[in-house]
């Protein structure tokens, strides 16, 4: 996608150390964007700054976990004391734990999960509300299909998600009456660095073993941050990848089928990874 108008903007994008986000803020960068960089790693971000600049956009590194509150605070506020404004926030950061219920020990990475993926989101777009409204500029949430349908071994992913739609859903009539749009994008699978970051019940990251649920067919985190900034630029209330508008409508027309083929779903998908990697799942 090739615009101007995302030319001198400013944004934030978080979860910018890697794949979607990454993308996403590499590709603000080229439209001539300024965009603060969020998420732990600081010399990742620093690497996406510098390729930021490269392509002629402005870059400002601000290492943030998303989970505090006064961090996210403080992303904002260096943001807006840098720039002198902000246009856009892309709440980007995410990640999940692969596991059934009744097999966590406790429920620290279920809060865990929440922590990152929702109020995350949250506490960045309740501080960045006031300067959003003053530019009458965008939000975007990066959901997942998982945030329309559900899926076993995922309850604090999918609790998650869901939970990003009722609050962005909320805030998009909120918002109406200051021009501020709210789009909630929902890709289906993208090839990033999301399947190695995954954690079993134990918080153990599946590693590079969780990349071999991918196969030729999936989408680029390069392709994925085009069609969302897209949407994003429409003001689009909300972007379905993949097979999203027929699960949307299968679930609602017939959900106890969909149950069951949500189970042969996830069946295929094991058993495609155990074939790429001679790992024995259970399901
Ligand atoms: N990949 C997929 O198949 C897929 C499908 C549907 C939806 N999504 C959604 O897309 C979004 C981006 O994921 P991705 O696929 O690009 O995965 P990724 O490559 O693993 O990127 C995740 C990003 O989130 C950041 N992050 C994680 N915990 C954080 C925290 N506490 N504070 C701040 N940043 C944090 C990570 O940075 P640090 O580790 O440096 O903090 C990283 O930059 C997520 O919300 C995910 O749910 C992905």
């Amino acid at each position: 996608m090739d615009t101007d108008v995302f030319r001198g903007q400013v944004a934030i994008v978080t979860g910018a150390s890697s794949g979607i986000g990454k993308s996403l803020a590499l590709l603000l960068a080229r439209q001539g964007a300024k965009v603060a960089l969020a998420a732990r790693r600081a010399d990742r971000l620093e690497e996406v700054a510098a390729g930021c600049r490269s392509r002629g956009g402005e870059a400002l590194v601000v290492p943030t976990d998303v989970s505090d509150e006064a961090q996210c605070k403080t992303l904002v506020e260096k943001t807006v004391a840098t720039f002198g404004r902000l246009d856009m926030l892309v709440n980007n950061a995410g990640l999940a734990v692969i596991a059934r219920l009744e097999d966590y020990s406790n429920l620290d990475l279920f809060k865990h999960t929440m922590s990152v993926n929702f109020y995350g989101a949250v506490y960045c777009t309740y501080y960045a509300l006031p300067h959003l409204i003053r530019s009458r500029g965008r939000i975007v949430a990066v959901s997942s299909l998982g945030g329309k349908a559900p899926l076993p071994y995922n309850s604090p992913y999918i609790a998650s998600k869901y939970a990003m739609h009722g609050f962005f859903d909320t805030l998009r009539i909120e918002m109406m009456k200051y021009g501020v749009s709210v789009t909630i994008i929902c890709p289906f699978w993208v090839v990033t660095g999301f399947h190695e970051a995954q954690m079993d019940k134990d918080g153990v990251p599946k590693g590079p073993g969780g990349r071999a649920i991918y196969t030729e067919k999936m989408m680029t985190a390069e392709r994925c941050a085009e069609v969302a900034l897209q949407a994003a630029y429409k003001r689009k209330r909300e972007l379905l990848m993949g097979p999203g508008h027929l699960a949307a409508w299968f679930r609602l027309l017939a959900p106890g089928l969909m149950d069951r083929f949500v189970i042969d779903f996830l069946k295929t998908t094991v058993r495609r990874q155990q074939e790429n990697q001679g790992e024995k799942v259970e399901v």
